[in-house]
């Protein structure tokens, strides 16, 4: 056995617990910095799939081992937009509000978020993301995760047999202001309709997959009608009975599922410095 699986080695059973009573699981006793064997990766993906988000504390990652361990879910993503904060490999990117020399080091710098869900606006979004806390303010910049199986499953049933099939529009066009939501969609735009309800390849279950940041409408509807059932269904997912605000730590990585969970930010004081790593993994068209 080499060093890096010797790291792991003594990990036969994860210990997991809850970090909410709406979404959330934290991992306790690995090393994603080392190798791991299937039997602990096929364990932290069970846990991910029941739990939605996994957390992991007090890890050391630099950009290869993150990468590293993103490969372990599947193909990873490109980073797809002109933001700053690219890192050496071409899948990492990072969330900062510091600059220097003048010049942003991240991208998504500043302030509160709306909620959405990875690259929903793509044909193939990201199925997976992850972010590991590297600079971390005193307080505020919290990331908030949404399940959007109980977004589903609470909706009234007259709603989801109206919405039954319907598919949605999904844009990303805000490259002046990434975390808001935009009032206009700018020419040349990427967008792609996918449906209001996404069905999860692994688990089956169904997922409301629409959000306040990215969902512009709902085709087939009147422009009235999509509005007002959007706004219905963006404060319905907003509610805090489905929510986890991680108060991050620096060395914590969580990995998110986009499939069913949205996640948005609170603000912080833009004085203070905010520094994350991310990676996403791609996943399937949605269905
Ligand atoms: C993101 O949505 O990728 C960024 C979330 C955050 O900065 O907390």
């Amino acid at each position: 056995m080499n060093d890096t699986l010797a790291a792991n080695s003594h990990v036969t059973h994860l210990v997991t617990s809850p970090i909410s009573g709406a979404i959330g699981c934290e991992v306790r006793g690995v090393d994603l910095a080392q190798d791991m064997g299937a039997d602990v990766f096929d364990q932290i993906l069970a846990a991910w799939h029941e739990g939605l988000i996994l957390l992991f504390r007090d890890q050391h990652l630099d950009e290869l081992e993150q990468v590293r361990f993103g490969e372990r879910f599947g193909t990873l993503a490109g980073v797809i937009n002109q933001h700053n904060g690219r890192g050496t490999h071409p899948s990492v990117m990072y969330i900062s509000n510091i600059r220097e020399n003048g010049q942003l080091i991240g991208a998504l710098p500043d302030g509160e978020m709306y909620f959405h869900s990875d690259q929903c606006y793509m044909e193939v979004p990201a199925m997976a993301t992850m972010l590991y806390a590297m600079e971390i303010p005193s307080k505020g910049g919290d990331t908030v995760f949404a399940n959007m199986y109980k977004a589903y499953e609470t909706l009234p049933t007259e709603l989801k047999t109206h919405l039954e099939g319907r598919l949605a529009v999904n844009v990303y066009d805000y490259e002046s202001n990434g975390t808001m939501r935009g009032s206009q969609i700018k020419a040349g735009g990427k967008y792609f309709a996918h449906p209001v309800f996404r069905t999860h390849p692994v688990t089956g279950k169904k997922a409301l997959y629409v959000n306040r940041l990215m969902t512009d409408h709902i085709e087939g509807l009147s422009k009235a009608e999509s509005d007002e059932t959007l706004n219905v269904l963006f404060d319905h997912a907003e509610q805090a009975a489905f929510h986890y605000a991680h108060q991050w730590r620096v060395g914590d990585l969580i990995l998110w599922d986009n499939r069913c969970s949205q996640h948005a930010r609170t603000d912080f004081d833009a004085s203070e410095r905010r520094k994350l790593r991310r990676i996403t993994v791609l996943g399937e068209k949605p269905y």
